[in-house]
């Protein structure tokens, strides 16, 4: 491991006011949102929709990295360019996402451990040598009267924590991501306490895997109350309430902190990423930015509904969503750029 080296891309990933492209979805929930609109679920249709993404002009001056799926760093566009140099073209670094999936846990009704582990090491050299400088594991937890049990907590906190280790061993940057999920009716409060339960037990687990802080990004929800809850938080209220916990749970030696949007609305999620850089503006240790892929990705999706003559237009939705959180990381995104 070159430690520089790892330190140098977890800063460039995070720095000025750029962020995160997640576009790892798996086939079957590529499918699955394919399927929602109407679009055909075929490897072919999956490869276009890539195309529309990473060719989309202006992309590099809003997005520093843009996390792949396994089939999607090998794809090349139409005219046999490699998708991972279209990308890195654009001043965009490319990661890839590692997980094998969240599998039901044994002993754990409702509950699940995320997997992908066995032969990680040698995954994360052979991406390695295809480009990707970074890499994305996703741990969920979900919330519930008696749940998240401490057992899911820890063995996600644990799994998490081998993958950071394998990760910089091979010089790629660990993105950790333990996603508190938004399902059910539990209250803002309720979030907090797990997301803070949850941050330390994964930040323990880094420690005692000896994982270097300084070589990783951190990629959590934001503390909100489930979707079902009656009482919905104000956008400043779920600023404040995620920026401290964060405060609690989050050493001040990691560079960055780029939020999954988890199902928000995109509108919302830029919102609310723009309170905390507002409202915490000289009280935070680490950079507050995005790794969101529903939220980027949605109106484009929605626009492009598998149409050649659509690209353009849903390309302009895309990076319209981009700017806007490029604005809510300077604290300067309002409800009127969404007019424009
Ligand atoms: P969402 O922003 O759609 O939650 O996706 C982020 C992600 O990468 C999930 O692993």
């Amino acid at each position: 491991m070159n430690a520089q080296e790892l330190t140098g891309t977890a800063r460039t990933l995070v720095a000025g006011d750029k962020g995160l492209l997640a576009m790892d979805e798996s086939i079957p929930t590529c499918n699955k949102r394919f399927a929602r609109l109407g679009i055909p679920q075929t490897e072919e249709a999956r490869r276009a929709y890539r195309e529309l993404i990473v060719t989309t002009p202006g992309l590099g001056e809003c997005i520093s990295g843009a996390i792949l799926y396994d089939k999607t760093i090998r794809q090349r566009k139409k005219d046999g360019t490699p998708f991972v140099q279209v990308i890195t073209d654009a001043g965009i670094i490319p990661g890839i996402k590692v997980d094998t999936g969240a599998k039901d846990m044994a002993g754990h009704p409702g509950e699940k451990i995320t997997e992908g582990l066995e032969g990680l090491r040698g995954r994360l050299v052979e991406y390695s040598q295809r480009g990707a400088r970074f890499a994305k594991w996703r741990a969920v937890i979900a919330v519930g009267d008696l749940l998240p049990s401490r057992g899911c907590i820890e063995a996600n906190a644990h799994a998490l924590a081998r993958y950071a280790a394998l990760c910089q061993e091979a010089g790629l940057v660990p993105v950790v991501e333990p996603e508190v999920l938004m399902d059910g009716g539990h209250t803002l409060k309720r979030c907090c306490e797990v997301t803070e339960e949850v941050l330390r037990t994964v930040f323990n687990q880094l420690y005692t895997q000896r994982v270097t802080l300084e070589g990783i990004i951190l990629k959590p929800n934001m503390v909100l109350p489930g979707l079902t809850c009656p009482k919905q938080a104000a956008v400043d209220e779920v600023a404040d309430a995620t920026v401290r916990c964060l405060l609690r749970a989050v050493p001040a030696a990691v560079p960055g902190i780029a939020f999954l949007s988890g199902g928000q609305s995109g509108e919302l999620a830029s919102a609310r990423l723009n309170a905390m850089n507002l409202r915490f503006k000289s009280r935070r240790p680490w950079a507050l930015a995005f790794s969101f892929a529903r939220a980027i990705q949605q109106p484009a999706l929605e626009i492009w509904q598998g149409k050649e003559a659509h690209v353009l237009a849903a390309q302009q939705a895309l990076v319209h969503r981009a700017r806007c959180n490029r604005a809510a990381r300077r604290g300067e995104y309002n409800a009127a750029m969404e007019g424009t």
